[in-house]
């Protein structure tokens, strides 16, 4: 991919290959505003567009956006309903845009409890990006950590029982490609919105090496200098892995 290292001061091979956000604070948002929680998540929309265009211009290879976590069904049906239309809409409304900065979006997440009509939605826009190669945005939807481990290895154990695979073979190479992320790279940079230093369920066995960056700032609030103020932090961190440096 065609990197811009201009736009940022950084040289190219620094940069991170892939960011994951968990996109946390748009009641606070609202309810600091007086207006509907609802009222932030609309408007943090607009930050998803800012943050996968602004990605896509710095040449980052994948975003991972937490959009909806499998524990978010414990919300008012109202709210639910408000995020699965706005989901359904996004899905609509940012197609051209998708395709015009060659976005390839994809979804993690188990799909059994979303709506149809917002499957039908995603699905469209999935096939539809599926040959562009700029930044891959990867939607976690109804995505759990531990769900997603649940489900690899339920997959892995009927290989096993089906004679596919031998249990002996089974190493973290096998683990991570029966993960709904199967095929991206892990996270370099995770970045948390609002302030809460937890990770939610989001990505348990990607994140084992990932640099962390947490700002108060609630996610509408978010936008390019914010992105590029973590992105400059992450160039900062001494990536260890275990080893010396
Ligand atoms: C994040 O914002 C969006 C979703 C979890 C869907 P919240 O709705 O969690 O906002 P806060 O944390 O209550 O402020
Ligand atoms: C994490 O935020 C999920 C998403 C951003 C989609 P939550 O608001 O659900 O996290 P907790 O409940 O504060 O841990
Ligand atoms: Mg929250």
């Amino acid at each position: 991919m065609t990197r811009l290292p201009s736009l940022l001061d950084v040289p190219p091979d620094r940069l991170p290959r892939h960011i994951a956000i968990i996109m946390d604070g748009n009641g606070r948002w609202a309810q600091r505003r007086g207006l509907p929680r609802i009222e932030g998540h609309r408007r943090g929309v607009a930050s998803v567009r800012r943050t996968t265009e602004e990605c896509s211009r710095l040449g980052i290879d994948c975003l991972t956006l937490y959009c909806l976590s499998s524990e978010n069904w414990k919300r008012p049906r109202e709210e639910l309903d408000f995020l699965m239309h706005l989901l359904e809409q996004y899905m609509i409304e940012e197609r051209s845009a998708i395709l015009e900065h060659n976005l390839c979006v994809r979804m993690i997440g188990r799909r059994h409890e979303i709506p149809s009509q917002v499957l039908n939605e995603l699905d469209k826009t999935v096939q539809m990006s599926a040959r562009n190669t700029g930044t891959t945005i990867c939607l976690a939807i109804n995505y759990g950590g531990r769900a997603e481990l649940v489900d690899a290895v339920r997959r892995i154990g009927k290989k096993v029982r089906d004679n596919q695979l031998d249990w002996s073979h089974i190493d973290e190479e096998i683990i991570a490609s029966h993960l709904d992320t199967a095929g991206l790279p892990d996270p370099d940079l995770l970045i948390r919105t609002a302030g809460e230093m937890r990770i939610s369920n989001f990505l348990l066995w990607q994140i084992s090496y990932t640099e962390i960056w947490v700002t108060e700032k609630c996610w509408p609030d978010f936008d390019e200098a914010t992105l590029r103020e973590a992105i400059r932090d992450f160039t900062t961190r001494q990536r260890r892995f275990g080893g010396l440096t």
